[in-house]
């Protein structure tokens, strides 16, 4: 399938993983690519410029095919050393980044001056633009469904989309929800080029995170994800345990006057012991509502496969036969 996405980043399917904290290592983005989809480093988990560097290394011995680093700028009062992991990326010719989070005009002339796309997400029709403007080659966007961080402003991908591809001119990917080759399908529909995956590709057999939160995934329905640290203004979408009920219990008692320290114990910290450990209540880690349709645990060779022949058979049998 050929979109705007594929031809923009050299890929043979308008698939991407999304940036994944203490996910997205070089296994996962490396089957993604060598599925024909787009994988994605996560910048931030690997700690230093330095580990960066081993992370592209060994991602590079995996695949051949294109990869991006995601990079997440937040609010830090002790920012990571974004000029150093940009450096790293640019040095190792990754061709592709995904930025998210801040605004990330300031790093866009580094990134842009080697020849790397940037592709930025955000979860309104109004960062899209602003993404556009400072020159961004694509937008990633990311609804209220979304597993993360889906904004404030809570609107879903089927007025998100479509009010995306009536404004923009740059090429977007549709994101938060995405599982099959009907989401593929719906999304393209609605104006996207492309679909961008987070939780779905947790749930594969080459990540390389904890049986146990492969398993969660495919448990959880749609039903059991809660949005929590609204009155912070960084809402984020978890999937329900004991951890996130006592943050939830949190919120509700301090109101606005809830502090970042007054649920650290439920945040910080909490995705090496989940991810990696399996300790599957040590607090809130990010998951979609599309866990709802979550069922198995393929190999992502087969996920992506599956789903382009999905969605081949949805365009060519069943809507040609309307
Ligand atoms: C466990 C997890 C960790 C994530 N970490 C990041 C991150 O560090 N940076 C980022 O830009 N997005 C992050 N995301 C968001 C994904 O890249 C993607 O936008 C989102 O998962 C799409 O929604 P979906 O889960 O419904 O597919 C994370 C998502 C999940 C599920």
């Amino acid at each position: 399938m050929k979109t705007k996405i594929t031809e923009l980043f050299g890929i043979e399917h308008p698939i991407i993983q999304g940036g994944m904290h203490h996910v997205g290592f070089a296994e996962l983005a490396a089957a993604v690519s060598n599925a024909g989809g787009l994988g994605t480093i996560t910048g931030l988990t690997q700690g230093t410029p330095e580990k960066l560097a081993n992370e592209i290394a060994r991602c590079k011995e995996m695949t051949d095919k294109p990869f991006a680093v995601n990079l997440t700028f937040l609010p830090s009062l002790t920012p990571p050393d974004y000029p150093g992991l940009i450096k790293e990326i640019i040095d190792a010719g990754v061709p592709v980044v995904e930025t998210a989070g801040r605004n990330p005009a300031e790093y866009l002339p580094a990134l842009k001056e080697a020849g790397i796309k940037v592709i930025h997400k955000c979860t309104s029709v109004r960062h899209s633009l602003k993404a556009q403007d400072i020159g961004c080659d694509a937008v990633s966007v990311d609804g209220f469904e979304c597993g993360g961080h889906p904004g404030e402003d809570d609107i879903p991908n089927f007025i998100l989309l479509p009010r995306a591809a009536d404004e923009l001119e740059i090429p977007f990917v549709a994101s938060g929800g995405m599982a099959d080759g009907r989401s593929l399908v719906g999304a393209m529909a609605l104006g996207a080029e492309g679909m961008n995956m987070g939780t779905r590709f947790i749930a594969t057999q080459d990540a390389p995170v904890h049986q146990n939160v492969k398993e969660a995934i495919v448990n959880a329905s749609e039903l059991d994800t809660r949005l929590v640290m609204r009155s912070l203004r960084n809402t984020e979408r978890v999937l329900n345990n004991e951890a996130v009920e006592r943050l939830m219990e949190k919120e509700k008692a301090l109101g606005a006057d809830l502090k970042f320290e007054d649920i650290i114990d439920e945040v910080a910290g909490v995705y090496p012991k989940i991810m990696h450990e399996g300790t599957m209540e040590a607090g809130a880690w990010s998951c979609g509502m599309v866990a709802g349709l979550v069922n198995d645990i393929p190999t992502v060779q087969d996920l992506i496969d599956g789903i382009m022949s999905q969605a081949d058979e949805i365009i060519n049998s069943r809507l040609k036969n309307f």
